[in-house]
């Protein structure tokens, strides 16, 4: 789809959607006669068609503008509009932004929140239909055109962020092999960011036994993709995100049941989540030190698939018996994790990963879960969620679900409780493989990862989430 901002002078478009608020004054050129017959209100999602001046005018209700006046707000009601073009035949379509600002309004700049909601909610991926859908033209028409375009830069990143993340997520396992995820990264348009990426070897050296044996069953080979972004102060300690990147997760020999298979491409929703934010982040110039990190592997079954039951010594030097195959991304992530605070000394480490599928028992689609080690990054994530459409919602750790980790005849086992409070047991897993005095935070996103119906701002599929939100912490940081 493709985003221009125009004055109105400008505007040739022959549709034109107008949104309006709940007991806005309209116009006086309306035809009124025409709202009147119809009672058009401006209450949320209403809708009335007319001709005026040749062009054909739908005015859309936005619902009432007090009480949702936020970057937010204008967001969602642009994904709300694109939900509708998609019905519309035209090809070319105007969306009219000047009622949206007033001298009441919060947002600096509603019509390029706007247009980053329609652009998310238009998101197709239609790499195998023989068919594909022309791209709609979207005009916003604002008073204010060259300001709000602007504005919109940055918000154009987070949004080709998000959609390359989209893209990865969506890509059968046939066709993204960890090596080709790597291939695919190193073709992104990327400036200042260093590629690094170590395979099989190198990660013997390192000792990486976790991540090499979920990799083992698997004819692709596993690699560990390293992004760094050094944009910020030479001796400011940079932020480590790492993300799970499962290219497809079978379970390994606790094979999952036919059920539990379908969508496990998207078990590197994580790894594209950070690799999107990366896109954002290079594409907006921030002026911070970042490091993305994502383990890239396949859990597969075959004879040369881990046992349950193994002992593998970790790269920390902590063994872990293997309890449950199925349990492989706290596997990838211990050694990613301990890579990344050996090699970067971070300041903060976040993790973000679909973890555990109860996630979705938890909180259905609304919320990822957050648990994290410390105050301050916890409430930098939070008021970065909150300005998102990416929530998280923090749930505990303690020293009780700690101990259900504990193994007989290792250090930790993958698997605690019998699966009991298995979110916040896979969590203390992987606090184990924290070093003391580092900020880390844990994101479970297999609540949010996939959409199973259209929303306004990610239709049905790959959400893309995390890329807003972690973006949006770094640049607030
Ligand atoms: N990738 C899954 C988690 C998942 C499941 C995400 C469903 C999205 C939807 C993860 O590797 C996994 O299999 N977790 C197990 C953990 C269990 C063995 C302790 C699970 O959730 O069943
Ligand atoms: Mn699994
Ligand atoms: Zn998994």
């Amino acid at each position: 789809m493709k985003i221009e901002f125009i004055i109105p002078q400008q505007n040739k478009t022959s549709v034109l959607i107008i949104p309006t608020f709940e007991g806005q004054k309209l116009h006086d050129d309306f035809d009124k006669n025409a709202i009147k017959a119809y009672n058009y209100t401006g209450k949320a999602g209403e809708k009335v068609s007319f001709m005026m001046d040749g062009f054909l005018t739908y005015l859309f209700g936005a619902g009432k503008k007090e009480e949702t006046d936020s970057d937010l707000f204008f967001q969602k009601l642009g994904g709300t509009i694109a939900s509708f073009i998609k019905t519309l035949p035209q090809k070319e379509i105007s969306v009219c932004a000047c009622g949206l600002k007033n001298e009441k309004t919060q947002t600096k700049t509603p019509a390029a929140h706007l247009a980053y909601g329609l652009g998310l909610g238009s998101y197709v991926f239609d790499e195998y239909k023989s068919e594909k859908k022309e791209a709609k033209s979207i005009k916003i028409v604002s008073k204010t055109a060259s300001e709000d375009e602007k504005a919109f830069e940055n918000l154009f990143a987070v949004m080709d962020g998000i959609y390359e993340a989209r893209d990865l997520i969506s890509e059968p396992a046939n066709m993204l092999s960890p090596a080709d995820f790597v291939e695919a990264v190193k073709e992104m348009e990327l400036s200042k960011v260093k590629i690094k990426v170590l395979d099989t070897k190198q990660m013997q050296k390192l000792g990486m036994n976790l991540l090499l044996n979920v990799a083992s069953g698997a004819a692709k080979e596993p690699f560990l993709l390293v992004m760094e972004y050094m944009n910020g102060p030479k001796n400011e300690k940079p932020t480590v995100l790492v993300g799970k990147g499962v290219c497809y997760d079978s379970g390994g020999m606790n094979l999952k049941p036919a059920s539990g298979l379908t969508h496990m491409k998207y078990d590197m929703s994580g790894g594209a989540a950070v690799v999107g934010t990366m896109i954002a982040l290079s594409k907006i110039g921030v002026k911070k030190n970042v490091v993305a990190i994502v383990p890239l592997v396949e859990n597969m079954l075959s004879s040369t698939a881990q046992h349950v039951d193994d002992i593998w010594t970790s790269m920390s030097g902590i063994t872990v018996e293997v309890g449950n195959t199925d349990a492989e991304g706290r596997l990838i992530l211990a050694d990613a994790l301990w890579y990344g605070q050996e090699k970067y000394k971070p300041s903060q480490i976040i993790d973000i990963a679909t973890l555990t599928g109860v996630m979705r028992y938890v909180f259905a689609d609304q919320y990822a879960g957050l648990f994290c080690n410390d105050e301050t990054l916890k409430d930098e994530l939070k008021n970065a969620s909150s300005q998102t459409i990416d929530k998280i919602w923090e749930l505990p750790m303690n020293a009780a679900f700690d101990k259900m980790m504990d193994s007989n005849i290792a250090d930790v086992c993958n698997i605690g409780g019998q699966g009991a409070a298995g979110s916040a047991t896979a969590a203390c897993f992987l606090k184990r493989f924290i070093q003391k005095d580092i900020a880390w935070a844990h994101i479970d996103m297999a609540s949010v990862c996939w959409n199973d119906s259209d929303k306004p701002m990610a239709p049905k599929g790959a959400t893309g989430f995390g890329v807003a939100l972690l973006t949006q912490f770094i640049l607030d940081k």
